[in-house]
């Protein structure tokens, strides 16, 4: 497991700009023929060289953790922070009906094309929006600042706002904002799903299960804020459960549950890579 992580991680975070990686001849795995089309080649995913089993958990774990974790019925609208080309919302496939409905938005146009020309033309309801933000990694010509971005749906139009490994990358000016957005656009009983790795988990160098996920250097003298790299605080970025609380606060929303990744190996339930936790208004 810590292999996969490692390789995920070093594709991920060592990359100085994001360009796809010439075609490997390695095949996705052995898919039927339906995931077969709604799957990209191996150049679009994070790490083309990871597992296709690894690839898989991510899809299925998402479709448990959205209906048990966040009341997600097959008729919810539901939003998705950083959808790349649609990953995790794949497993959704299967259980959303109209009315219900899919949006996600990501800052990389290549992969809501992918997504757009893979899943939308077969579901309708689900569709992919390119949001021109900045990000050194994955779109860094983006002309418009995380911090200020304004998620482009009216106020209370989901029943439910996820991302899976963005707020992981994200400074602590642009959650603020995106805690803001989420809590606009979020029905009243809405539920909130954002994966974290949670600073109070991490026990120092060598407890994690990989390098990858070592925070040692405080971010701008924060002891609730830590990076793996000083240079390059979003490559991989660690916060504290005291300053989520408060960024939520400050956007009126409220932890309910949180779940502690596999990452930390923290003792208990662990069942993402990384942190669980969920919001409602508040
Ligand atoms: C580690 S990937 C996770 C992708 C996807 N959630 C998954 O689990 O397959 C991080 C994603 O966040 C996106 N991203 C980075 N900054 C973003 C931002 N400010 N707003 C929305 N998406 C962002 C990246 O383009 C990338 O697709």
């Amino acid at each position: 497991m810590a292999r996969f992580f490692k390789k995920s991680f070093n594709s991920i975070f060592k990359l100085k700009t994001r360009e796809h990686k010439p075609p490997t001849s390695k095949p996705k795995g052995w898919l039927s023929e339906e995931d077969e089309q709604f799957t990209p080649e191996r150049s679009f995913w994070q790490n083309p060289e990871e597992p296709i089993s690894h690839y898989y958990r991510w899809i299925w774990e998402y479709l448990a953790y959205l209906p048990l974790l966040c009341d997600v019925k097959r008729d919810s609208r539901i939003l998705e922070i950083g959808c790349h080309h649609g990953r995790t919302s794949r497993g959704l496939l299967q259980y959303i009906r109209s009315p219900g409905l899919y949006r996600g938005f990501d800052v990389e146009a290549s992969q809501v094309a992918e997504a757009t020309r893979r899943i939308t033309h077969q579901a309708p309801n689900f569709q992919y929006l390119h949001a021109d933000v900045y990000n050194r990694h994955y779109n860094p010509s983006g002309t418009i600042k995380a911090s200020q971005f304004v998620f482009p749906f009216e106020a209370q139009s989901f029943d439910c706002v996820y991302a899976a490994s963005v707020f992981t990358h994200l400074l602590p000016d642009e959650i603020l904002n995106y805690f803001r957005e989420t809590h606009r656009v979020l029905t009243l009983a809405g539920k909130v799903l954002f994966s974290f790795f949670i600073l109070d988990f991490y026990k120092g160098p060598g407890t994690s299960v990989s390098p990858d996920y070592e925070f040692d250097h405080p971010y701008e003298n924060d002891p609730g804020i830590a990076v793996k790299y000083s240079e390059h605080p979003d490559s991989v970025i660690a916060y504290s459960r005291e300053r989520i609380e408060e960024y939520a606060k400050a956007a009126e929303l409220r932890i309910v549950r949180v779940i502690p990744g596999l990452w930390s190996n923290s003792p208990g339930t662990a069942v993402n890579e990384q942190d669980l936790i969920v919001f409602e208004r508040g």
